[in-house]
């Protein structure tokens, strides 16, 4: 991958050097530049089908994409990585925590819970849906991928021209590559979905949330241009945001998430219909775009349970005090209670500054009390 973005950028770089002005100079420069690329271009083949290989729980469909663009399926996988580590952040103090995603293979669509129904499935098939869109769109202005570059026109529809005019600036530089990253998105993970049942409906479903809320959440970033900073002209370029603020939104729409109507089981569902839980005389309504769907009731995930995914609490840092905060030793130890574990670390403490300069600390002992579950 890093030999990749060494040709990149002198491809990109060598047509704005105007410091040799020797023209035959530049014409073999360019020659063995070229060569050189198809050599690395080989390599790179190689060493990416070694990666599709590798990446565990594949579907064959999923493989012969995999094979078909090597490069830009490792870049998916990054974006699986990436969803897999967030998830631990969203859930880190819910009773089910998506350690159960790191196991085995390392793709988190080969765990159990995602042949579930569950909410916390739901959650899981828009995070990496849209972390798989957000990696790429990335990649692609980065230079990272030779299928893709900056989104050359996705931003220069007639609405915004007139609004860029009106307030003295234009779309330039370099946007991320939404529309490629969807897109991949789309062929890598919904692909997965072969079944033409009601389950794989409903993970396409989220899938198709997941990039429509990373959507909803792109940036547009600007740069001042003219003396000194005067700002004459800005130039803009849309930017997909940090992936937190798309997985917080995400967790968001798994608090809302809506279970589908019972009717649809026997229906064929051409809309996905859902209402909130606990409502079961609400009626069923479309459900809209961005929502979450999901099919059955989750465990309590309180005791091990391999065949759920679950890892059980007992063990887990609970936090003491009100009952109804997330993470409260109540919620998390699910009754059983839970154990004060002494936890000492040492800490600079006492420390003194002097002229000029030194700071002198003592070294004292930090002792925590820590709850952990029974
Ligand atoms: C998640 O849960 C597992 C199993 O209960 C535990 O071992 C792990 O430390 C937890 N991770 C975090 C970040 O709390
Ligand atoms: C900091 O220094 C003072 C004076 O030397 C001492 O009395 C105090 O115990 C020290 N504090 C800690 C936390 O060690």
């Amino acid at each position: 991958m890093k030999k990749l973005k060494v040709t990149v950028d002198e491809k990109h770089r060598m047509p704005k050097t105007h410091t040799t002005s020797i023209y035959f100079m530049l014409l073999l420069f360019f020659k063995m530049a070229s060569s050189r690329d198809s050599i690395l271009a080989h390599q790179l083949k190689l060493s990416s089908s070694l990666t599709c290989r590798l990446i565990g729980g594949l579907t064959r469909e999923q493989r012969t994409v995999c094979h078909g663009s090597p490069d830009t399926a490792a870049i998916a996988f990054e974006g699986l990585q990436m969803a897999v580590k967030e998830c631990q952040h969203q859930f880190r103090w819910h009773r089910w925590n998506c350690s159960s995603l790191l196991t085995k293979s390392s793709n988190p669509h080969a765990s159990g819970i995602m042949k579930r129904g569950f909410r916390e499935t739901a959650f899981l098939y828009a995070l990496t849906a849209a972390g798989v869109a957000h990696s790429i769109a990335r990649a692609c202005a980065q230079g990272r991928l030779l299928s893709c570059g900056c989104d050359p026109l996705g931003y220069r529809a007639s609405h915004d021209r007139g609004r860029a005019r009106a307030n003295k600036w234009e779309w330039s530089g370099c946007s991320h590559n939404l529309a490629y990253g969807v897109e991949f998105s789309k062929k890598f993970l919904d692909i997965r979905e072969q079944v033409d049942d009601l389950q794989s409906k409903i993970n396409v479903h989220n899938n198709n949330a997941g990039r429509s809320i990373l959507a909803s959440h792109m940036e547009v970033r600007c740069k001042c241009h003219g003396l000194s900073g005067s700002c004459q002209l800005r130039t803009c370029w849309r930017a997909a945001p940090d992936f937190r603020v798309v997985a917080s939104s995400i967790k968001r729409q798994y608090r809302k998430a809506l279970i589908v109507a019972q009717e649809e089981l026997n229906n064929d569902p051409s809309i996905l219909r859902g209402r909130p839980r606990g409502r079961r005389r609400s009626r069923a309504r479309p459900a809209p775009k961005t929502s979450l769907l999901f099919l059955e009731k989750s465990p309590s995930f309180c005791e091990v349970d391999p065949k759920m995914d679950s890892a059980g609490t007992s063990g887990r840092v609970c936090r003491i005090g009100r009952t109804s905060r997330t993470g409260s030793c109540d919620l998390l130890c699910c009754g059983r209670g839970h154990a004060l574990i002494r936890k000492s670390s040492i800490k600079p403490c006492n420390c003194t500054f002097h002229w000029c300069c030194r700071v002198d600390c003592q070294k004292c002992q930090d002792d925590k009390w820590v709850a952990i579950c029974k």
